[in-house]
C-alpha cells in the first residue's frame, strides 16, 4: 500500500462557488477514490484562501468586517463538498491559528537560510485597479487597464527568486513529468529561462494578512501564505521533517491552468530554499467555458453547482465534469449536452442495463440467481472483454486521462447490452430455465465490475446497485474482482437514473 496526498488549490473567499470550482476538486475526489480502490493510502485536502486586499475591500463594501465575511463565504465552500460527495480528509482555512503558525514559521526559516531581504516596492499605481506597472507597460501615460496612475513605493520584503533559476532548471531537467501536461511545462521552462526576478513577499497597504515576523506592520504575501496551506495540512511544522515523510513524498498539486506558475516555479523555490523537498508533481486542468468565455464571476456567467446536485444529483454532475471536458484542455459547459449526455449513458445505457436485469431476476427468479456451472464461449468471451476493460482503465486514470476512463466504462456497458440483445434470457423462460439463471447470473457479475469502474465517479450509485445486488462487497478493484457469492440474493431493486426530459430547461426544474 503506497501512500499519496492528493490537495485542491484553496479557492478564494471573494465569489461563491461556481462549477470552475467543483470542477477542481471533483477531479480531485475522483482520482483520490480511485487511489482508495486500488488500495492506497490516500491523504486528501482542500480548504479557503481567505487573506489579501480584495477581500478585504469586499468586506468594507458590504461593512462587515473581514472575518465574518470570509466566515461567510468560506462556508458556501465547505458545504458544497457534502452536496458533491467529496471525500476529504481535511479542510483548511488561512485565517486558522494553526495555518498563521505555519507560515510564521516558515518565514522565518526562509529568512534565516538568508533568503529574504527588506527592499522597495515601487512603480507606477493604478489606484482603481490597485495594482503596479512598470514605466513600458503603460499607454498614453495611464495603465494598461485604462486607470490614472501615479509613481509610489512601498518598503516591502523581497525572495531571492533569481538565486533559483539554474536550480529550477536542473530540477525540471531531473523530473521531466514534474508539470503535467507537457504543454504547461514548456511554458514554465520558457518563463525561468526568460530570467526571474526577486519577488515581493510582504506588502503594507493593508492589514488583513498574517502579520511577518518581528515586523508587523507588513503582511505575508497572499501567495506565500495561500501555497503554505499545503504544509500546515501535513502537520508542519510540529512535522518539521517532511522529507521523511510519505504523504509529502507523494504529494501532488491539482490546480488549474492559470496558477501552475505559483506552483511549479514559486512554491518549489520557497520550498528548496529552506530544504524541504519540492511535491511530487503538478497536474493541471483547463477551464469550463461558458458562453464561450471562461466562467467567473465577473463576466456573470457561471453556471451553480448547488443547483446542479440538487436537480440531476451529484453523481449526474460529477460524469459530465469527468466525461465531458478532455482533462488539461478548455471545454463549454452546457445544459443540453448535460442532459444529452445523461439520457443516453445514465438513464439509457447503465440505468437500463441494471434496471432490466435486476427486476427481471426479481419477478421472474424470486430475486436469486446461481453461478453456472458451465460458460459457453460467448460467455466467456463477453466476460474477458469486461475483465480486460477493467484493466484498461487504470492506467488511464494514472494518466489523468479521466474522459477516455469513461469512454471505456461505456464501451463496457455496451458489451454487457449486446450480450442481453443477443441472448434474449426473457424469451428462455420456459424453454431453458437453467440457461436463464445462468446469462442473468453472469450479467450481474459484469454489472458488479463496472459499477465498481463507475464508484469513483457515481460513489452514491454506485453503492445503492451495489447495495440491491446484496453487496456490501469490498469495494477494492484489486479484491474480490468477481461476486465473492455462489448465490446472488437481491435486495428491492430501485431504478437509477430517471431519464430527464430534454424539451424542459434549466429554470422550469428551478422552479419545481
Ligand atoms: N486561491 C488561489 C489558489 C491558491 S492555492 C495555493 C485561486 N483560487 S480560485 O478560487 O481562483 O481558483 C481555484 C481553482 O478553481 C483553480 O484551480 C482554478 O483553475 C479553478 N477554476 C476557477 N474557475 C474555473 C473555470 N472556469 N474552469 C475550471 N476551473 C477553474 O486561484
Amino acid at each position: 500500500m503506497s501512500k499519496l496526498y492528493i490537495t485542491t488549490p484553496i479557492y478564494y473567499v471573494n465569489a461563491k462557488p461556481h462549477i470552475g470550482h467543483a470542477y477542481t476538486t471533483v477531479v480531485c475526489d475522483v482520482f483520490a477514490r480511485f487511489n482508495r480502490m486500488l488500495g492506497n493510502d490516500v491523504k486528501f485536502t482542500t480548504g479557503t484562501d481567505e487573506h489579501g486586499k480584495k477581500v478585504e475591500q469586499s468586506a468594507i463594501k458590504a461593512g462587515i468586517s473581514p472575518q465574518v465575511f470570509t466566515d461567510g463565504i468560506s462556508k458556501l465552500f465547505r458545504d458544497l463538498l457534502p452536496v458533491l460527495n467529496i471525500s476529504n480528509d481535511d479542510f483548511i482555512r488561512t485565517t486558522e491559528p494553526r495555518h498563521k503558525k505555519t507560515v510564521q514559521h516558515f518565514w522565518q526559516r526562509l529568512k534565516d537560510a538568508g533568503h529574504i531581504y527588506l527592499g522597495e516596492y515601487s512603480g507606477w499605481y493604478d489606484m482603481r485597479n490597485e495594482a503596479y506597472f512598470a514605466e513600458d507597460e503603460l499607454i498614453d501615460g495611464k495603465s494598461p487597464l485604462g486607470g490614472e496612475v501615479q509613481y509610489m513605493a512601498e518598503p516591502c520584503y523581497f525572495f531571492r527568486l533569481s538565486a533559483f533559476q539554474d536550480k529550477l532548471l536542473e530540477f525540471y531537467e531531473n523530473n521531466p513529468y514534474f508539470v503535467y501536461p507537457v504543454q504547461r511545462k514548456n511554458e514554465m521552462l520558457s518563463f525561468i529561462k526568460q530570467g526571474l526576478r526577486d519577488l515581493a513577499i510582504s506588502r503594507t497597504t493593508f492589514s488583513w494578512g498574517i502579520p511577518v515576523p518581528d515586523d508587523p506592520k507588513h503582511v505575508v504575501y497572499v501567495w506565500l501564505d495561500a501555497l503554505t496551506n499545503y504544509l500546515t495540512l501535513n502537520g508542519y511544522p510540529e512535522n518539521e521533517d517532511q522529507n521523511n515523510d510519505e504523504y509529502w513524498n507523494s504529494v501532488i498539486h491539482f490546480v488549474g491552468k492559470e496558477i501552475v506558475k505559483f506552483h511549479a516555479i514559486y512554491w518549489v523555490a520557497f520550498l528548496m530554499a529552506v530544504g524541504i523537498k519540492p511535491p511530487k508533481q503538478i497536474v493541471s486542468h483547463g477551464w469550463w467555458l461558458s458562453e464561450g468565455e471562461k466562467m467567473s464571476k465577473s463576466l456573470g456567467n457561471v453556471q451553480d453547482p448547488y443547483k446542479y446536485c440538487k436537480l440531476f444529483g451529484s453523481d449526474a454532475l460529477r460524469y459530465y465534469l469527468l466525461r465531458e471536458l478532455t482533462f488539461g484542455s478548455d471545454g463549454n459547459f452546457a445544459l443540453e449536452s448535460f442532459i444529452q449526455r445523461y439520457n443516453s449513458v445514465l438513464a439509457n445505457a447503465y440505468g437500463n442495463l441494471c434496471n432490466r436485469v435486476l427486476s427481471f431476476i426479481q419477478k421472474r427468479c424470486d430475486g436469486r440467481v446461481s453461478r453456472p456451472s458451465e460458460l459457453l464461449p460467448d460467455d466467456e468471451k463477453f466476460i474477458n472483454a469486461i475483465d480486460v476493460g477493467v484493466e484498461q482503465i487504470i492506467p488511464l486514470v494514472a494518466q489523468y486521462n479521466f474522459s477516455k476512463y469513461l469512454e471505456k466504462v461505456e464501451q463496457m456497458i455496451a458489451l454487457a447490452n449486446q450480450y442481453v440483445d443477443f441472448q434474449k434470457p426473457w424469451g428462455l423462460k420456459d424453454s431453458a430455465p437453467k440457461r436463464m439463471q445462468d446469462i442473468l447470473f453472469i450479467l450481474t457479475e459484469q454489472i458488479f465490475k463496472i459499477t465498481k469502474c463507475l464508484y469513483p465517479v457515481m460513489p452514491t450509485s454506485a453503492e445503492k446497485l451495489l447495495h440491491q445486488i446484496g453487496a456490501p462487497y469490498e469495494l477494492s478493484l484489486m479484491q474480490n474482482k468477481t461476486i465473492p457469492a455462489d448465490v446472488i440474493v437481491l435486495k428491492a431493486v430501485d431504478p437509477l437514473f430517471p431519464r430527464i426530459d430534454n424539451t424542459i430547461t434549466l429554470d422550469v426544474y428551478a422552479e419545481q
